[in-house]
């Protein structure tokens, strides 16, 4: 296994060190599997209501069936970050900014025509989504890099829309958006979706601490998004909370074989209030 050096300028700190050290190891089956059920390999949560009837039929074929199904909700995901980017046009330029295997900036490309850049500090994820890009023929659209997402080096004002998908619990919100902000055109679009704990429950509950622990992350304030999105130019045009559409794919993944460990956790700080999913759309203004 190839581990980039702490002294490689793409990750600063010790702690970015251990988040690329985590992702370059990463092999979970239920990101995995999942994506090759059709080529799109996500590694962020679903939405939406599930089948509930692929848990039932031939024992020897379930798993596949709860994959698939755990597939789409992923993907119903990814589809739905992709309707609030803005009207792209073939010729404009978009940010996946923390990229994975590469799933969602090959949705955005397939919806736009247009041209993305992946951004992630995981050596092997950079390596396999530019893998992935050359079979599906898109490296010259489609092209992903071993950067940080907050000094990304690109050029100020080259990108029609960029976005997070579970991502920006890894940074410095102040420090993305600033970032963000100057790599966006004037009349640009950002997206996140993200779990975030709510800030009327108070401080994080332990469910989500165990989330933090579980993934080497710091799961943000809802209010610490509008407030560093004010501070950036970034202004809010849609919020859709996300709990209750994701909570199912909980249920789901919890009796699949794919568990990780981490799925009642989840239930348990959705559940309790103290955590919260969401998509926030902003105007780079
Ligand atoms: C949960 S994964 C989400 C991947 C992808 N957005 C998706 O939806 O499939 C988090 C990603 O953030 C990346 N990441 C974390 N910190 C980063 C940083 N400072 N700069 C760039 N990428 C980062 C990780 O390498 C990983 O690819």
């Amino acid at each position: 296994m190839t581990t980039i050096d702490v002294r490689d300028p793409v990750t600063v700190s010790a702690y970015e060190q251990s988040v690329a050290d985590y992702w370059n190891s990463e092999r979970n089956p239920v990101n995995l599997r999942l994506g090759e059920v059709d080529g799109f390999y996500h590694h962020h949560y679903g939405i939406g209501e599930p089948d509930w009837s692929v848990l039932e039929g031939p024992e020897e074929t379930r798993d596949r069936r709860v994959a698939a199904e755990l597939h789409r909700l992923e993907c119903l995901q990814a589809d739905l970050l992709a309707a609030h980017l803005g009207d792209v046009g073939p010729d404009d330029r978009l940010l996946d900014c923390g990229s994975g295997r590469g799933g969602g900036s090959f949705v955005a490309n397939l919806k736009f025509g247009c041209r993305v850049d992946g951004v992630s500090i995981s050596e092997t994820q950079v390596e396999f989504a530019n893998d992935q890009a050359a079979q599906r023929g898109v490296s010259d659209r489609v092209r992903f890099h071993l950067k940080n997402m907050l000094e990304t080096g690109f050029p100020t004002g080259a990108y029609r829309s960029a976005w997070n998908n579970e991502s920006s619990m890894y940074v410095d919100l102040s420090l993305l958006f600033a970032e963000i902000s100057r790599l966006l055109r004037r009349g640009g679009r950002y997206v996140t979706v993200t779990g975030c704990y709510n800030d009327a429950y108070g401080l994080p509950s332990r469910a989500v601490s165990e989330i933090n622990a579980h993934y080497i992350c710091d799961i943000h304030p809802r209010s610490a998004y509008f407030r560093e999105m004010a501070a950036n130019r970034l202004v809010p045009v849609t919020v859709i909370d996300l709990t209750e559409a994701t909570i199912p794919y909980w249920e789901m993944r919890a009796r699949s074989s794919l568990v990780t460990g981490i799925e009642e956790t989840f239930l348990t700080a959705y559940r309790s209030g103290s955590f919260q999913y969401l998509l926030i759309a902003a105007d780079r203004v």
